[in-house]
């Protein structure tokens, strides 16, 4: 069920999902780093990614938060546009690494290729998010608290 939010509480549950997702991606970068799981749960763990991933975009698409950016501060709205483009082609990269996930046979080859897909994946997120956050504090930061 969806609670109606303030939008401070909108800001800091993004900001926290962002923190989580920034830790996720540094458990798997040391799993494919030092190779420690299976390729099966290998497998696992990106398409948990890619779960956690997606419904983490379609939360800043449909809870308004893009919306309400836009309201706020309407010069916005190219940026905004642009990060909806980038989830879709996020959402590529990652489907494309959970196949290569899905065909893996544990060899040094497989390891080196997904290791390599993961980091220029985890690049591009973080750099996403990043500007994602730059964009929340310049459309919150200046009511932020007289608000709500
Ligand atoms: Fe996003
Ligand atoms: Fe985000």
């Amino acid at each position: 069920m969806n609670q109606p939010q303030t939008n401070h509480e909108l800001f800091e549950d993004i900001r926290r999902e962002h923190e989580e997702l920034r830790e996720l991606l540094g458990e798997i970068h040391r799993t494919l780093a030092n190779r420690l799981a299976a390729v099966a749960s290998v497998s696992a763990m990106l398409v948990s990614l890619g779960d956690h991933i997606k419904t983490h975009f379609e939360e800043e698409e449909t809870t308004g938060l893009f919306d309400n950016i836009v309201d706020r501060a309407p010069r916005l709205s190219e940026r905004i546009d642009a990060l909806r483009t980038e989830h879709q082609q996020l959402l590529a990269v990652v489907r494309q690494l959970n196949e290569v996930a899905r065909n893996g046979d544990g060899s040094v080859d497989w390891w080196q290729r997904l290791n390599t897909d993961f980091h220029k994946f985890s690049a591009e997120l973080m750099h996403h998010e990043t500007a994602e956050n730059d964009i929340l504090l310049e459309a919150y930061t200046d009511d932020i608290g007289a608000s709500d």
